[in-house]
């Protein structure tokens, strides 16, 4: 799979995810094996004000590529400058735009999916971005405000027109938050409609979903979010599987040694103590289903060191060998 000149090994997206998918999280991924990985989101507005927070999202290492920046924000001129300056730092393969946050702090800015109810706001600023970088340009939207999908076909050709490279889908409406089920009828209905190509995206949570939703759809590539959370694996378990038509489930040998991995980068990444608050949760979720991973998930509310993590897990994983 191509975007526009960039060459793609492989059919993996991880998903943009606030809060998550931060550098050290996306450099786990990709160690684990993945196509392309995506930044969290980042405010247009933010980068065209220098906010030191907003500058912090945008760090990258050339081990990540491709790595696709999101940006999100309303007003064309903050895109547009925010397009150039994540060009001009050198650290996107591709630049993504925000038309599928349904958060109500970015819908209250006209963000996000605020943006599928203005298909010529939108077509302004996706041509105002077009103009501002020779980056391969991509939009990621939802259904819309009602379950059609009307809109994100609208917005699709729009895109299509401004000179965007392809297009990510996660077939939700903006009500239905993470509600009810992905409508992959809805991948299948806009791939059908671009001559760019479309990655599906929501409810992938297995190597054999991805497999449907290619079979089922036709995208040219899938999207994971939450299941990646889980399992970092889960990327190149999909590409494995659609390869080979198998994959290989990683040893607990191997989960622990990425936790500890996971844990390393996030002390060197955010420092010890917010390290720990964010590792809580994120070591929690990897063990789930392993036996006496309540407890284990119970001693990491307790943790404050990098030491005391990487006991807690020696501990755990001794006791299941
Ligand atoms: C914690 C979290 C943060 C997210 N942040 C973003 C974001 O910054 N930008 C975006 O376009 N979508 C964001 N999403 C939506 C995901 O990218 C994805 O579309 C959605 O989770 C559906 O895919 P999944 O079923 O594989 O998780 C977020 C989702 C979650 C759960």
């Amino acid at each position: 799979m191509k975007i526009k000149n960039l060459k793609i090994h492989g059919k993996t997206f991880l998903a943009p995810l606030a809060g998550i998918s931060n550098l050290p999280f996306r450099l786990l991924v990709k160690e684990c094996g993945c196509a392309v990985v995506c930044s969290e989101m980042v405010s247009a507005k933010g980068i065209f004000y220098n906010s030191e927070k907003t500058l912090t999202l945008l760090s990258s290492k050339k081990e990540e590529q491709p790595l696709s920046v999101q940006l999100f924000g309303s007003d064309p001129d903050s895109m547009a400058t925010g397009a150039k300056v994540i060009q001009d730092l050198n650290i996107a393969s591709i630049i993504d735009i925000n038309f599928g946050c349904s958060v109500k702090k970015i819908v209250r800015q006209g963000a996000g999916i605020a943006l599928m109810r203005e298909p010529k706001l939108s077509e302004i600023i996706l041509n105002a971005v077009r103009k501002a970088t020779d980056l391969p340009l991509t939009i990621k939207l939802r259904s819309g405000w009602d379950p059609s999908g009307q809109q994100a076909f609208e917005i699709a050709r729009i895109a299509q027109d401004a000179g965007v490279d392809a297009i990510a889908m996660h077939p939700r409406t903006a009500n239905q938050g993470f509600k009810g089920k992905a409508d992959w009828h809805l991948i299948k209905d806009l791939k059908q409609q671009l001559t760019i190509p479309v990655i599906g995206n929501g409810d992938i949570n297995s190597v054999e979903d991805a497999q449907k939703m290619i079979a089922l759809t036709r995208c040219d590539a899938v999207m994971v979010g939450r299941a990646a959370m889980k399992n970092p694996f889960i990327l190149s378990q999909i590409d494995d599987f659609l390869e080979t038509g198998s994959y290989q489930i990683p040893s607990n040998y191997m989960l622990f040694r990425t936790m500890e991995r996971l844990t390393q980068m996030y002390v060197a990444f955010f420092g010890e103590k917010p390290a720990c608050q964010m590792l809580r949760s994120r070591l929690s979720w990897f063990v789930k289903g392993l036996p006496g991973c309540s407890a284990f998930r119970a001693k990491l509310s307790g943790i404050n060191s990098k030491n005391h993590i990487l006991d807690l897990i020696n501990e755990f994983e001794t006791s299941i060998a």
